[in-house]
C-alpha cells in the first residue's frame, strides 16, 4: 500500500514511508512499547519517530499519514500525566481535521478497573470522528499485554504494507537476561513481619525478597512484580463448586496444580461474566453483564467463585473451566528499597486485603500470598522499570514526597538512596495513615533520618486520631507558603498511593496552594501545574 514507484524509470522502488509513534504512558510500560514498536518497523521501509505525547508538536497531526498511538489510563479514566494535553486538543474545536491520516490505537490497562483503557478509546473515537481511519481494529491490553501487543503489531506490520526485511528479535531475545518477566526469578523471601500493632484495623507488610543468584537489578522508583500462586483452599472451594476432584488429567499437568499456580481463579471481568451468563444461561448475569454501572456494583467483593453458586453450571470437561479463566498475572509493588542501603535485597511494603463480603472471607491473591508466606517456596519476581518516577538525576534538587499508607513505599527508597548518594537536596515527606500509635509505617527509620539531617521535614496526617479527619493534602495547605518556596527552588514534587480519591485532593491542594501563595488566578496556577508536569517534575505513582 506504501511502496511506490520512481516514475518512469519502471523499477519499483521501496520509499521508506514516515511513520509516528506517540506514547501515552504513567510507569514508562507504553514507552517500552512505542520504542519495541519503532525498532520493529524501522527495518520493514518506515522510517519511525516516537514521540512522549506531551513532546509531540500537535500542529503537526493534519500532516501525518501513519500514527500509532500506545496510550494507558491513569487512575479511574483519564489520561495519563503526559497525554493529557494531547488527549484535550484532540477533543477540542483547535482539533483539525484528519482525512489523510491511517492510524492504529494501542492500550494499556487493568480490567480491574471499571474504565479500562479509557484513554485509548477516548483517542480511538475522536481519531475516527476527526475523519482518519484505522488500519488495525484498536487493541484493549490487560495486564499481562505481551501476546496482545505481538498480536496488533504483527496485524499494524502487514496493514501498513511493511517492506519484508530480516527480524532482529531473535537477536535481541538472545541479549535479554535470563531472568525477566517471560522467566520470573524465583526467589528467596528472607523477612516478613507486619508493620502495623495489633491494635491497628490494618496489616502492612514489610518483605524482604533476596536478589542473589538472579543477575537482576533496579532503581528507587522501579516496581517489583510478584508472580503469586493461587489459595489452596479457594481453590478447592472453587473445586467442589465446580463439580471436579482437582485430580483430571489436563494440559499435562493435574486440575487442581493448574488453577493454583497458572490461573487466574478469582478475577471477575465483564468479559469472563458474559461468557459465564451464554454457558448458564442465566439472564440475570447477561443482564449485569450488559451494563458497566451495574457490574461496577454487582463485581464489588465478588469473585469468580460465586459465580458457580448463583449460576450453578455442568461442566463437560475440565477444559470448559479453564476456558472461562485468564492466566495468574503478576501483581507490582512500588519497591520500598534502595539497593545501595541492602545489596542484593529488594524490599516492598504490602497493604493485606482482607474482608468479608457477601458471605465468604475474601482475600487479595498476591498481597496474601505474600503475607502468608513463611520463607520455604519461592517467590517468582521481576523487575518493572518506570522510566519517570525516578529521584533528580541531580542529588542537590530538593523532594517533596506525598506518601499516606502504602504510598509511603518509593519514599523510604528515595530517602534511602539520598543517604546513601550524599547529595546536598532538601527532603520533605508527607506521610498520613489512620493511628499514630498502630499505622506509622516505618517511624523508627524515618526518625532517623531526621536525625542525621536527611530527612529535613516530615509532616503527618493521622486521619483517626482526633475528631475531624486529618489528610496529607491538609498539611500541604498548612505549610503552604513553604510548599510553594519549595517549587519555586526547583523542587520535585511527588504523590504515591490511593489514586482515587487521594491523589485527586492532593493535585486539588497543589493547585490551591500555588494560587494562594503565588498570588496566582486558578488558571494561573493550573498552567504552573501543567509546566511542572510537562518538566517531570509533578510525578505520580498511583494505584
Ligand atoms: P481514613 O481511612 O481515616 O479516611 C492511609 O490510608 C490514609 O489515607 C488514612 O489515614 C486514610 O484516612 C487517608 N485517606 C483516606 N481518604 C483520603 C483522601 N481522599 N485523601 C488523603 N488521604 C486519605
Amino acid at each position: 500500500m506504501f511502496s511506490s514507484q520512481d516514475g518512469g524509470q519502471g523499477t519499483a522502488v521501496v520509499e521508506a514511508k514516515p511513520l509516528s509513534i506517540l506514547w501515552g504512558s504513567q510507569t514508562g510500560n507504553s514507552e517500552g512499547l512505542a520504542r519495541k514498536i519503532s525498532k520493529t518497523l524501522g527495518g520493514k521501509g518506515f522510517v519511525p519517530t516516537v514521540y512522549d505525547m506531551d513532546e509531540y508538536d500537535v500542529s503537526k497531526l493534519s500532516e501525518e499519514s501513519l500514527l500509532l498511538i500506545v496510550t494507558s489510563t491513569f487512575g479511574d479514566g483519564e489520561p495519563p500525566d503526559n497525554a493529557a494535553a494531547f488527549h484535550a486538543f484532540l477533543h477540542g474545536d483547535q482539533a483539525p481535521k484528519l482525512e489523510k491520516l491511517k492510524y492504529s490505537v494501542l492500550g494499556l490497562g487493568d480490567s480491574n478497573y471499571p474504565e479500562f483503557c479509557k484513554c485509548a478509546i477516548d483517542i480511538d473515537i475522536r481519531l475516527k470522528a476527526l475523519g482518519a481511519t484505522s488500519i488495525v481494529e484498536r487493541v484493549d491490553c490487560d495486564v499481562d499485554y505481551d501476546d496482545d501487543f505481538d498480536a496488533w503489531l504483527k496485524n499494524v506490520e502487514e496493514a501498513a504494507g511493511a517492506a519484508a526485511s530480516e527480524s532482529t528479535e531473535a537477536e535481541e531475545a538472545s541479549q535479554e537476561p535470563e531472568y525477566g518477566k517471560k522467566n520470573p526469578f524465583p526467589a528467596k523471601l528472607k523477612t516478613n513481619y507486619n508493620l502495623n500493632s495489633e491494635e491497628s484495623a490494618k496489616e502492612t507488610r514489610h518483605i524482604e525478597i533476596s536478589l542473589e543468584g538472579s543477575g537482576l537489578s533496579y532503581e528507587p522508583g522501579d516496581a517489583l512484580a510478584v508472580v503469586p500462586v493461587n489459595d489452596a483452599a479457594y481453590v478447592d472451594d472453587l473445586l467442589a463448586a465446580a463439580g471436579f476432584t482437582g485430580g483430571e488429567e489436563v494440559e499435562g499437568s493435574t486440575l487442581r496444580k493448574l488453577l493454583i499456580e497458572e490461573y487466574d481463579v478469582t478475577t471477575l471481568t465483564i468479559k469472563g461474566l458474559k461468557a459465564y451468563a451464554k454457558l448458564s444461561g442465566s439472564e440475570t448475569l447477561a443482564g449485569i453483564a450488559a451494563d458497566k454501572e451495574v457490574f461496577k456494583e454487582y463485581v464489588w467483593g465478588r469473585q469468580f467463585i460465586d459465580l458457580l453458586t448463583e449460576a450453578p453450571v455442568t461442566f463437560e470437561n475440565p477444559e470448559a473451566l479453564l476456558g472461562l479463566l485468564g492466566k495468574l498475572a503478576a501483581r507490582l509493588y512500588s519497591i520500598s528499597s534502595s539497593p545501595k542501603a541492602h545489596e542484593n535485597e529488594v524490599h516492598v511494603t504490602v497493604g493485606v486485603v482482607r474482608f468479608d463480603a457477601h458471605g465468604r472471607a475474601r482475600k487479595g491473591v498476591c498481597s496474601n500470598f505474600l503475607a502468608d508466606h513463611d520463607g520455604e517456596a519461592p517467590v517468582r519476581i521481576y523487575f518493572h522499570p518506570s522510566k519517570t518516577f525516578k529521584l533528580p538525576e541531580d542529588p542537590s534538587v530538593p523532594v517533596i514526597m506525598v506518601g499516606p499508607g502504602t504510598g509511603i513505599a518509593p519514599f523510604r527508597a528515595f530517602l534511602e538512596e539520598r543517604a546513601a548518594v550524599g547529595g546536598a537536596g532538601q527532603n520533605w515527606l508527607f506521610f498520613g495513615d489512620q493511628h499514630a500509635a498502630s499505622d506509622f509505617l516505618y517511624q523508627d527509620q524515618l526518625g532517623d533520618f531526621q536525625k542525621s539531617g536527611l530527612l529535613n521535614k516530615l509532616d503527618t496526617a493521622f486521619s483517626r486520631d482526633q475528631a475531624e479527619k486529618v489528610y496529607v493534602q491538609d498539611r500541604m495547605r498548612e505549610n503552604g507558603a513553604e510548599l510553594y518556596k519549595w517549587l519555586e527552588a526547583g523542587a520535585h514534587f511527588y504523590v504515591c498511593g490511593d489514586a482515587s480519591r487521594m491523589a485527586k485532593d492532593v493535585d486539588s491542594a497543589l493547585h490551591e496552594v500555588i494560587a494562594t501563595h503565588g498570588g496566582k488566578t486558578e488558571e494561573e496556577a493550573a498552567a504552573y501545574v501543567e509546566g511542572i508536569k510537562k518538566s517531570k517534575r509533578y510525578l505520580r505513582d498511583v494505584y
